[in-house]
């Protein structure tokens, strides 16, 4: 049934085909439906393990995998380069080449540094599929998620609505490019008009705009960047608004923390969701900065969709295994 998409290695969604990535959401749908009506899954990867390097920390991402594979019959092992011989230096090749003879999956998340660079080297070498769990450049799970998310919402009728990005202030700490710049790149392949809001410093990378604009070109619609939240919020169909770092503009974090505090404006209230229209959703994909990001009115009120977002990781990680493991 599903061999089409055996070992395929999912390190962004421009390695998948428009095709292919309706196909992984058709049996994500299904898994989801299914479960409701308490069918189980688990002889699709009966015995089978997924390993799940993370350099760095996750409730989501983490625990759909866990809870996917177990729910599909297989195990998960929960790896940290601390916990195997990568924190003295073992090279990516000699990691997955010993890995591969043990299990028959890999997730890797590494959101800063060259994460995307290991990634690759890892695929390279991988006789088995390796997803990406969020590098510094791309979080392909998780755009899928939420690409599942809005169809649900809008009954599967995405053509010409619009999908705004927007930067949000947060303070805390830098977040890495990986969300904004994977949803530019998946939204408008599937029939949205895209706008992405941020103040100047904050800017995504120039070829990953160039790819997000080659994208809408190719399917006829829009892809705008603007400079002012409100704008990007009149009359728009999907709020998708939280903070990332700016990391075009200086590597200092000191600075860019320094750089943030200069936009407190940009927050998501009650006021700014009224300039949407009144189908509108709101999105995140949390962790979120409750009432700094986001006033907890929108957070929890009617229009926010954020944990329907979080549960679809979960489905959407069952077929994304299903898919290319079994
Ligand atoms: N959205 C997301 O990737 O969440 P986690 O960092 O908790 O995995």
């Amino acid at each position: 049934m599903y061999s089409s998409f055996k070992n395929k290695h999912l390190l962004t969604t421009q390695d998948w085909t428009v095709e292919e990535i309706k196909e992984c959401l058709q049996v994500a749908a299904r898994f989801k439906q299914e479960r409701q009506l308490g069918i189980y899954h688990d002889q699709i990867l009966r015995a089978k393990t997924f390993f799940m390097l993370f350099f760095e920390e996750s409730t989501r991402t983490r625990n759909a995998f866990e809870a996917g594979i177990h729910q599909l019959g297989g195990h998960a092992h929960y790896l940290t380069p601390q916990a195997t011989q990568i924190e003295h230096g073992e090279t990516a090749k000699d990691t997955i080449k010993v890995l591969s003879r043990y299990g028959e999956g890999i997730g890797i998340r590494k959101t800063f540094g060259q994460g995307f660079k290991y990634m690759k080297s890892i695929a390279d070498h991988s006789e088995i599929p390796v997803i990406n769990m969020q590098c510094e450049t791309y979080h392909p799970t998780q755009a899928l998620a939420d690409l599942m998310t809005i169809k649900e919402k809008f009954n599967n009728n995405l053509r010409g609505k619009k999908f705004v990005i927007s930067w949000t202030y947060a303070p805390n700490y830098i977040r890495p490019l990986s969300m904004p710049q994977s949803l530019i790149l998946l939204m408008s392949r599937f029939g949205m008009n895209v706008i992405l809001a941020h103040p100047g410093e904050f800017n995504l990378r120039p070829d990953i705009l160039k790819q997000a604009e080659a994208n809408a070109r190719e399917a006829g619609l829009n892809f705008e960047v603007v400079e002012s939240m409100e704008e990007s919020f009149r009359d728009a169909h999907v709020i998708y608004a939280k903070s990332w770092g700016p990391i075009m503009h200086t590597e200092d974090e000191k600075a860019g923390l320094k750089l943030i505090d200069k936009y407190t404006g940009w927050v998501v209230d009650q006021a700014k969701m009224k300039l949407a229209s009144p189908e509108a959703i709101y999105m995140h994909c949390m962790p979120v900065d409750r009432d700094i990001e986001v006033a907890s009115e929108v957070l929890d009120g009617l229009q926010s969709v954020i944990y329907d977002e979080a549960e679809n990781r979960l489905h959407v990680h069952k077929a994304l295994m299903a898919l290319t493991m079994a």
